[in-house]
């Protein structure tokens, strides 16, 4: 059919009558091609009424409709996108991480609802799509707004390009579909949904970019949002973007709204809009069963030609859905099964390299942030240079990364199918990034080491291992300290940790007294860990936890064991050669002799707390003498004080007696002070304490 011409009212009425049917026809077609996946009519007989329908809109321009099935080629090109407030608020899922949590999330349900209601429960099962949330609002049955989630409280205006998306009904119902023409439309529906893409689509599109040399994205995730976020709603047209919806937020103006989530989404089907059918219904008492279809995800999405990020579990009724409430930004009702999916493709954006505490410089990947079984990844590993070379990973590429457990994620390879010839080759820097040294890598080893002892960034990662829960446990102690104390230059070797200044501290900010006061008592408690801890934490290659443990076993003290051969080590069973010589060769040299010694100077303990304290370790001029603490001191802290006069052989007590042998004195001393002046003890000032310790040296 062809028109020719136009122009009495009458006729204006015709081709208005003409243009509307023609509009219902596509769209009816376009819900059987896009959402049923059962054409009626072929792809020939379908673009004739198409451009009939284009040639119709060019020449009657004011009966153009925005909704009209042409707009799906998009043309909108925005500046900017604006800012929509959502009427619901669109919110998140907490996540079930395994079967134990998803029996937890069930046992909490059936404690929150009334017994007489626990018998109704049931759940609807759905796949967890892996794409970018959408809000769509309907007024009179007429698609009006569409946004993103945003921030769940504001999205943006994507309406011109979510208009593009055919499986997106603009009108609902859609005329003639399935035979359900009687339907009413509500005043408003807002219904949320996922847009995705599907993977075979995702990589024929990179494919053509690669050979273009032209931009490609990490995943289909990050390919359906960057679409549906492309200001030129004629460039969404192209992109290969698809719909599901899932959930009825609002639905205004109707009798008879549907009473369980079940019904929403045969509800949301009958209007024409595309609803998955892997969702799957159980009752209560079918709770192992849901349990086993939840924990098989993994067979659906292998089937399925979509990513899918888990399963999600509701509650059906929505009676039931309202009674339990949210708590948080997180709805009781619902919840996001995810287990075992460890692997995700990203892009690799650079690669930097971490010096670590025994020197050694190792590449680490630093990745455009991707989600892999719900925790966000943005760095892994890349373990060393012959990794790197070995697998050809170049900076730019898309990269497969993995994260088993709690293991630091990996990147496993790169998917070089992808390239586009902008990725570059990397090489291990020449200099270490932190001391500006030369880098060295010893023939034998796969690992290139910085060999600067004094590079501030080994010192930083040597502090942080020390202080570690599993070292000397210094709590509130940790890598933003480590670094702080490293770069202000308190700390440059280990025992200064002990030397820490804490009055000039209250310089720096966000440390408060308080703070400090905390700080400081988690040092001094530290110094009482004992051997096994302390040679756990001063980091010698080989020796850790269970190491120290078996060495510490065979001697009294550190100091002992620094005296020890190489053959009496060996011998230690479990330690073996190559542990015995680490310990010889990290015991002979000067720096780390010093080093424990001053730790000894500064009070902390070489033996463990069951083990007596080494008589010779250290001159004792205070043996068996017995002080007590009172006033403000100079410059030591009380409990600096009472460190330095345990480590010198005294003892310190809490209150002046006849068995007192000094009183320690400060500023503004009280009762205490009274008190040894009438029992006649002797007064000692901080300065008296110092010169009597060194003059008995
Ligand atoms: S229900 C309050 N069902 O997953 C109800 N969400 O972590 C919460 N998602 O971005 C949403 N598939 O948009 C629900 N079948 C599904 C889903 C689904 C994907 C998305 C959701 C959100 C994320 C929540």
């Amino acid at each position: 059919m062809t028109i020719t011409s136009q122009g009495s009212s009458q006729g204006l009425n015709q081709i208005g009558n003409k243009i509307s049917e023609l509009r219902d026809r596509i769209a009816h077609h376009q819900y059987r091609y896009y959402v049923l996946d059962a054409p009626e009519i072929s792809d020939a007989e379908f673009d004739s009424l198409f451009r009939e329908l284009r040639i119709l809109e060019e020449q009657n321009p004011e009966l153009s409709d925005p909704n009209s099935p042409t707009v799906r080629v998009g043309g909108a090109v925005a500046d900017r996108f604006q800012k929509v407030q959502h009427q619901v608020p669109v919110l998140s899922l907490a996540n079930a991480f395994g079967e134990e949590d998803l029996h937890r999330w069930r046992d909490r349900l059936l404690s929150l609802l009334p017994e007489d209601e626990q018998a109704r429960l049931a759940y609807v099962v759905e796949p967890k799509f892996d794409g970018l949330t959408v809000v769509l609002q309907f007024d009179d049955g007429q698609f009006t707004l569409g946004a993103t989630r945003g921030d769940g409280e504001t999205g943006e205006n994507i309406t011109p390009n979510l208009r593009t998306v055919h499986q997106l009904p603009l009108q609902i119902p859609v005329t003639e579909a399935n035979g359900r023409s009687g339907m009413q439309p509500p005043e408003r529906l807002i219904v949320r949904g996922e847009v995705y893409v599907e993977e075979s689509d995702f990589l024929s599109f990179n494919r053509e970019q690669a050979e273009k040399g032209e931009r490609t994205y990490a995943n289909p995730r990050n390919f359906a949002a960057g679409s549906l976020r492309l200001l030129d709603s004629g460039i969404s047209a192209g992109r290969p973007l698809k719909l599901w919806t899932y959930q009825i937020f609002l639905e205004e103006g109707l009798d008879q709204s549907p009473p369980s989530h079940w019904d929403s989404l045969k509800h949301l089907r009958a209007f024409g809009f595309p609803v998955c059918d892997e969702s799957r219904r159980f009752d209560d008492s079918e709770w192992e069963e849901l349990v086993g279809f939840v924990s098989s995800w993994h067979e659906l999405r292998e089937r399925l030609p979509y990513d899918l990020d888990g399963m999600v579990v509701k509650v059906d009724l929505l009676a039931h859905q309202e009674q339990l409430g949210f708590t948080g930004k997180d709805p009781r009702w619902a919840v996001a099964f995810k287990s075992g999916g460890e692997e995700a493709t990203t892009k690799l954006l650079d690669i930097g390299v971490k010096v670590g505490r025994t020197g050694a410089v190792t590449p680490n990947a630093v990745l455009e942030p991707v989600s892999i079984g719900g925790v966000t990844v943005q760095a892994a590993t890349l373990h060393n240079v012959d990794y790197i070379e070995e697998l050809d990973i170049r900076i730019g590429d898309t990269v497969l990364v993995k994260r088993a457990g709690d293991v630091i994620p990996k990147v496993v390879r790169p998917i070089k199918d992808l390239r586009n010839g902008t990725e570059r080759p990397w090489n291990m820097p020449a200099n270490c990034p932190s001391c500006l040294e030369p880098l060295e890598r010893p023939p034998e080893e796969v690992a290139t080491y910085c060999v600067n002892n004094a590079c501030p960034d080994q010192l930083v990662r040597k502090v942080e291992y020390f202080v570690s829960r599993g070292a000397m446990d210094i709590v509130g102690m940790g890598s933003k300290q480590a670094e702080l104390f490293v770069d202000t230059g308190y700390v440059k070797t280990l025992a200064d940790i002990y030397r820490l200044p804490w009055v000039e501290l209250e310089e720096i900010e966000g440390y408060g007294e308080k703070r400090i006061g905390n700080l400081q008592l988690a040092v001094e408690d530290s110094k009482s860990r004992g051997a096994t801890r302390l040679l756990t934490a001063l980091g010698i290659r080989f020796v850790g936890n269970v190491v120290a443990e078996l060495v510490m076993s065979q001697f009294d003290s550190i100091h002992e064991l620094m005296e020890a051969d190489l053959e009496s080590l060996s011998e230690i069973e479990g330690v073996g050669p190559k542990i015995a010589e680490a310990l010889v060769s990290y015991f002979r040299l000067k720096p780390n002799k010093l080093l424990v010694q001053s730790l000894a100077d500064l009070g902390v303990s070489l033996a463990d707390p069951d083990r007596k304290q080494e008589p010779v370790a250290q001159a004792q001029p205070f043996s068996g003498k017995t002080f007590v603490i009172t006033g403000t001191l100079p410059t030591l802290s009380r409990a600096e004080a009472k460190a330095r006069i345990e480590a010198w052989g005294g003892k310190v007590t809490g209150s002046v007696s006849a068995k007192t042998d000094f009183l320690l004195a400060g500023e503004k001393a009280g009762s205490k002070l009274k008190k040894a002046n009438q029992l006649g003890v002797p007064i000692l000032a901080e300065q008296d304490l110092l010169q009597a310790a060194n003059s008995e040296e």
